[in-house]
């Protein structure tokens, strides 16, 4: 993500393969590589900050109320998520480390070689490596095609892992997940094996899912694959604790959205007087993320020319994370024109990596 202003040497922070958004980011002076050996396709062509002022309007003017996900990932809320993925709660990261340190080469294994290597919303791509070396050593070259928002990210993250491999070849497409699998559709290809890593499919509600999946399956053909990374179901405290950390991180990644608001669209958001809530809803399956008014308020955004009223305790929801169990995931691909083939779980069995075979 934003890890790599601290260079020379690049260098990669841990943490998860979340999409970021354009605005708030510099480029980082990262060395030449062999322009050949990247090519980036840019279909990102919405005007970002227009963007976020349609859909702050939208979700500030809609009961609930409500933010969209993708608006986290400015400058400082992606090191923040970073940060998050450090964190003794958030297990996440952790536990889909352990289990692609452990099992890379077993999950490369099932897919017929020479393989290709797509990733949906590769971020900083630092688990990723593991696949990468893991195919490596079964083959002499391998093509990278990471799909991300932010084509920053995607420039900084290809620059250093073609440093890292020169075996590499990487063509990237930044975009949003629906447009770059419309273009990957139309390609041929090799055999190849697609990535959702960390808890990204958690964000989307099940009918998106679904149309994510089946988007994703037009892209593969039969005997391709998808490694999908998805959080279990367990214990409420737990997942509570994981979206709600002592020190306070994930309440600073979530009340930046306010913040962002504030800097990019004139917003007047009182941070101290709004508060961080997370709950597992446990019958809908789904941790439920919301910033809460403190306090009865009107809050004005210049560039909106908006007012908007808040109610003591009224709440702006801001993101669902799903949790499932292995059945779920079944049921997910077996509606998608997938099979669930296998899948590794880390020692705690807190987390699933999920091999999904086309067929
Ligand atoms: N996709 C991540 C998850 O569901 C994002 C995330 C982690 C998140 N912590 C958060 C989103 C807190 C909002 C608030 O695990």
């Amino acid at each position: 993500m934003i890890g790599y202003h601290a260079c020379p040497p690049p260098r990669l922070l841990n943490g998860s393969n979340r999409s970021v958004e354009e605005t708030g980011e510099s480029m980082a002076q990262t060395p030449q590589v062999q322009e050949e050996k990247l090519f980036i396709h840019n279909l990102v062509k919405r005007d970002p900050l227009a963007g976020l002022a349609e859909d702050v309007r939208r979700g500030l003017t809609t009961q609930p109320k409500r933010f969209l996900p993708k608006y986290f990932y400015d400058e400082l809320g992606s090191q923040l998520f970073e940060a998050i993925c450090l964190l003794p709660e958030y297990y996440l990261t952790r536990a889909e480390n352990e289990i692609l340190q452990r099992y890379a080469d077993e999950i490369v294994s099932t897919v017929a070689g020479p393989t290709t290597l797509i990733e949906m919303g590769s971020g900083s791509a630092s688990k990723t490596r593991l696949l990468i070396e893991a195919l490596l050593r079964k083959q002499a070259e391998l093509l990278f095609m990471p799909v991300d928002i932010s084509a920053t990210a995607l420039e900084n993250s290809s620059r250093i892992l073609l440093q890292s491999y020169p075996r590499l070849n990487i063509e990237a497409y930044a975009a949003d997940y629906f447009a770059a699998l419309a273009e990957l559709a139309n390609e041929q290809r090799t055999h190849t094996l697609a990535l959702f890593l960390g808890s990204n499919i958690s964000n989307f509600d099940v009918d998106e899912a679904l149309k994510f999946l089946r988007a994703l399956r037009l892209v593969l053909n039969e005997g391709d694959a998808l490694l999908l990374g998805a959080d279990l179901k367990k214990d409420k405290a737990v997942l509570e604790a994981a979206y709600n950390d002592a020190l306070g991180v994930t309440a600073a990644f979530n009340l930046n959205v306010l913040a962002r608001i504030n800097r990019e669209l004139g917003g007047n958001f009182d941070l101290r007087a709004f508060a961080h809530r997370a709950v597992y809803n446990e019958e809908a399956g789904r941790v439920e993320i919301y910033i809460e008014s403190c306090c009865e308020q009107t809050v004005s955004i210049r560039k909106l020319d908006l007012q908007v009223q808040f109610g003591e305790g009224e709440q702006i929801h801001t993101e669902n994370s799903y949790k499932y169990d292995l059945e779920d995931i079944g049921k997910l691909a077996a509606q998608t024109g997938f099979t669930r083939a296998q899948t590794w779980q880390d020692q705690k069995q807190q987390f699933s990596s999920n091999l999904l075979l086309a067929v």
